[in-house]
């Protein structure tokens, strides 16, 4: 079976969930996994223990506090459950909002298949709801290179076949084209972004990627390469035709990373720890922040995340209303107990309950959402209600995004992805309409 760097399996292999052996949490960008106990079973992720080992901070009352006076906007949903968690340096941004400095956003995604779920579109959802708040630039990445590198079997073709239906996927989000550059490594690496993965990339050695990353001597040089290239996307002047071409001045404009927190370790150990020590011409570089979000669980349980590759562990935006409700009543992990008898006498556990789980990412509506885990944990509602309600606001979801999506064609691709200047509030360089 192909494996990857941690010996765990490739994303085009699925992993077998019943042969694992007791192993520690494991938390990269290549892997997910809850602690594994004597007895075989994954525990759920423990969010806090990844806090303390990655050295982020939480997110706290005090912070959104600061965000809502700050922005005047009352915090997304994500922020005040808890599944926008922890971040590096957010205050950071909030200084340069207060005070009009310049910043800008970026996230990406790998396009290993078409099969986008609904885990993917929680970064996505709410980097538009910051685009929409902090009226930013937006650069989103399209690693084609690492999907082609981190894969067996893939060709060059068929990731750059992913990758535009991929940017379909993430343009029907909702993005402002206006503010947005989208690109594809294949396509834009070059210029002014080469420049910085080299600079990236000569600041790393083959030890700190390994200690990173977990490279072994068997791991193609591409492989360890790459880090350079998501990072280098962090620093402002990778894009000269958005922030200019002077370099004085763009090495101290910072991003914003939203991402779920499986990308902490590539964005942030390395670049950040880079771009403490490196200087244009004496002007330092802006490390960049980040903002974490929690995985959406796979339908068996909140032991690893949803993912593409294991068919029967994600609601896919392709899905149609039947596939939905059918994979729900089927595979979601409850949190139920085992008869309706116990379950009326103890209640349910929804810290566990995959359904009540996904309505917490899902549903917006926050005295809705509280009614259901008193009434499952009391015992009057069962597990077969929670999974109905679920399945009605997912298939709500998926509905709404393939209208949007139906929309988006080859031209908004196009569009999205050539290099131009964009426009935003306080953007000197902006052409006027
Ligand atoms: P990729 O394509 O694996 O994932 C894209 C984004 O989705 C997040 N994600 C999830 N979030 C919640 N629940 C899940 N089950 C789930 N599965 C995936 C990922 O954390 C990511 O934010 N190398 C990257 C692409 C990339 C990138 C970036 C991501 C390049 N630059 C900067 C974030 C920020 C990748 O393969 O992501
Ligand atoms: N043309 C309008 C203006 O001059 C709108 C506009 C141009 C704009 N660039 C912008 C609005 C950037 C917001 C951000 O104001």
């Amino acid at each position: 079976m192909a494996t990857n760097v941690n010996g765990a399996a490739l994303d085009d292999s699925p992993i077998p969930q019943a042969v694992q052996k007791q192993s520690k949490q494991t938390v990269d960008p290549y892997n997910v996994s809850g602690e594994v106990g004597e007895d075989g079973v994954v525990k759920a992720i423990d969010y806090n223990k990844l806090v303390d080992e990655f050295g982020t901070k939480k997110i706290d009352d005090e912070l959104l506090a600061r965000f809502e006076r700050v922005t005047g906007k009352r915090p997304h949903h994500f922020l005040r459950r808890g599944i926008v968690f922890s971040h590096r340096d957010f205050e950071l941004i909030l200084d340069r909002y207060e005070r009009g400095e310049p910043f800008f956003l970026y996230t990406g995604r790998g396009p290993s298949s078409d099969s986008v779920h609904v885990g993917h579109t929680i970064p996505f959802e709410f980097t538009k709801w910051l685009q929409d708040t902090f009226d930013v630039p937006l650069i989103i990445m399209m690693t084609d290179d690492e999907k082609y590198l981190f894969s067996e079997k893939k060709t060059i073709e068929e990731v750059q076949g992913y990758c535009s239906n991929n940017a379909k996927d993430i343009i029907a989000i909702g993005f402002d084209p206006a503010k947005t550059f989208i690109f594809s490594d294949f396509d834009f690496v070059g210029g002014a972004f080469y420049r910085n993965i080299v600079r990236l990339s000569k600041h790393i050695t083959l030890n700190q990627a390994r200690a990173i990353f977990g490279f072994n001597d068997s791991t193609n040089i591409g492989r360890i390469h790459f880090g350079s290239i998501q990072g280098a996307t962090s620093w402002a002047s990778s894009f000269p035709h958005i922030f200019g071409e002077d370099e004085s001045k763009t090495v101290g404009i910072p991003a914003l990373i939203p991402c779920a927190i499986d990308q902490d370790p590539t964005d942030f150990r390395m670049t950040r720890d880079v771009s403490a020590r490196l200087k244009y011409q004496g002007k330092p570089y802006a490390k960049p922040s980040l903002i974490h979000a929690l995985f959406l669980p796979a339908l068996q349980g909140p032991g690893t995340k949803m993912s593409a590759s294991i068919d029967e562990s994600a609601i896919f935006l392709r899905d149609t209303p039947n596939q939905i409700k059918n994979k729900i009543n089927k595979y979601a992990f409850s949190g139920g107990k085992v008869s309706a008898e116990e379950h009326r006498i103890h209640g349910g556990d929804t810290s566990v309950d995959v359904a009540y789980q996904y309505l917490r990412f899902f549903l917006e509506d926050d005295e809705e959402l509280e009614r259901l885990k008193v009434e499952y944990e009391s015992g009057r509602m069962l597990t077969g209600d929670m999974k109905a309600i679920c399945i009605k606001e997912l298939q709500k979801y998926v509905a709404a995004f393939q209208e949007r999506r139906a929309k988006v064609d080859d031209e908004a691709v196009k569009l999205f992805m050539t290099r131009r200047p964009l426009q935003w509030r306080g953007n000197p360089r902006a052409p006027r309409v």
